[in-house]
């Protein structure tokens, strides 16, 4: 049984996202959506709350599971004993910051565990989960970017 990882921050999930797990999801066995906190970010939703929207959008793939973990990657990839890490490529901008990522992946993770790139969708390509919440704080129109539930959360916190 093959299993992967796609993990983010997902602060909040994007159609972009929901592509690349969609296509992933035919690829592997299992996969799990990892949602993770990046010291580097100041959240928008807890972890709780992404988990929550993630599980929400993947009712009706059944061999997709969510979970959240901390700390380094590798370390969660190699407990679980993960065989791929699915990451999603937008433009060649991400290229430089993947290969970086997944070469120093490829010393931590344990033998036999690849990084797998996915071309993400055109339609998508030019997202990220700050720019859609930005245009939403802006009250710019993203409804075809995002799932209904996400925009519904994003607005709610804008509003308070
Ligand atoms: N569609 C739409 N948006 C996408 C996308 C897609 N297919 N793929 C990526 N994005 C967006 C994300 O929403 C994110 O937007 P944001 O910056 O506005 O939040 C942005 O592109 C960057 O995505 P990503 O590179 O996946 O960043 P991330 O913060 O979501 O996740 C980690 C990066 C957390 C997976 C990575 O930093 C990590 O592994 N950290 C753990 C610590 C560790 O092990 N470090 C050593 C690594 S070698």
């Amino acid at each position: 049984m093959k299993k992967a990882l796609y993990s983010g921050s997902f602060d909040p999930i994007t159609n972009g996202h929901l592509d690349i797990i969609t296509r992933a999801s035919k690829m592997f066995d299992k996969l799990i959506v990892g949602v993770i906190h990046n010291p580097n970010k100041t959240p928008l939703f807890s972890v709780e709350e992404r988990v929550k929207m993630i599980e929400a959008l993947i009712v009706d793939l059944p061999n997709v599971e969510v979970d959240n973990f901390t700390g380094l990657l590798a370390d969660y990839v190699n407990n679980n004993r993960f065989d791929a890490v699915v990451r999603g490529l937008r433009a060649t901008t991400d290229f430089e910051y993947e290969i970086q990522m997944a070469q120093m992946n490829s010393k931590l993770f344990s033998p036999g565990t690849e990084s797998v790139f996915l071309m993400t969708n055109p339609e998508y390509s030019f997202i990220s989960s700050s720019v859609i919440k930005e245009v939403v704080a802006l009250n710019g129109k993203v409804d075809s970017l995002v799932p209904p539930i996400v925009l519904e959360e994003i607005k709610k916190k804008f509003s308070k």
